[in-house]
């Protein structure tokens, strides 16, 4: 298709969401979060009880999932079956659960299709957000940012907003949290987490989230 797509990859805690959607929002684009739709294939198998050491099982659960993903990048949207699971998929149960969920190929393929039909479907720029966006997903897609931070950066971010939040937090346990869910998704067989080889690596490690997000802009102002 002629959809301008803007990959923007990376592991969790870089403030990759939150850059994503102010970046969107600054180009008039369209926004999606491919990780809510691994998150919503996760309710859906967590809610049918099938048993997460069993890909087959998962596979053979989620073969034509009933999932449907808002594309706005100021009010995310995740529905399953015609049901909001707009803030379900953000529990920890099943955060716990995804890796297992997402590390299976027919549901990969089956939501890698639905990412590039909903850019396709439409010509308004898209900023796709995931772990594989720029090498499986979009390997053409002209601006690949890769996100990134040190794992005691993303940690330390995580264990305030819990502290913020009034929740109880361990420094030590966060980082190890972290570090294994690093492991999980960039050792995995299928779509590891790396960067493209023509990703631009931007390191949030020592950058404020306003710095950021202008470092990724300026990025994409040069692609006009
Ligand atoms: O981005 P978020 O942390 O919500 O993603 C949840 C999980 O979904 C990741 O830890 C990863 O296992 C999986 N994921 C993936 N491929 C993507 C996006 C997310 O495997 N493109």
């Amino acid at each position: 298709g002629m959809t301008l797509v803007i990959a923007m990859d990376g592991p969790s805690g870089t403030g990759k969401s939150t850059v994503a959607r102010r970046l969107a929002e600054s180009l008039g684009a369209r926004y999606l979060d491919t990780g809510a739709m691994y998150r919503a294939a996760t309710v859906w198998v967590l809610d049918r009880e099938v048993a997460l050491d069993d890909p087959a099982a998962i596979a053979a659960a989620t073969d034509d999932l009933p999932l449907a993903m808002g594309c706005d990048p100021l009010g995310e949207q995740v529905e399953l079956d015609g049901e909001s699971v707009t803030r379900r998929i953000r529990e920890d149960d099943v955060t716990a659960a995804v890796s297992a969920v997402s590390a299976v190929p027919a549901l990969r393929e089956q939501l890698v299709a639905y990412q590039r039909a909903v850019a396709e479907d439409d010509e308004t720029p898209i900023v796709v957000e995931g772990r594989d966006i720029g090498t499986v997903v979009f390997p053409d897609a002209p601006l690949k940012v890769y996100l990134t931070a040190s794992a005691e950066a993303r940690a330390g971010r995580r264990h305030k907003q819990n502290v913020e939040l009034g929740l109880p937090s361990d420094y030590d346990a966060v980082l190890a949290s972290v570090q294994r869910r690093d492991g999980l998704d960039s050792t995995r067989k299928v779509s590891p987490l790396r960067p493209a080889d023509d990703a631009v690596i931007v390191d949030s490690s020592d950058l404020t989230l306003e710095e950021t997000v202008a470092a990724v802009a300026e990025l994409a102002a040069r692609l006009e």
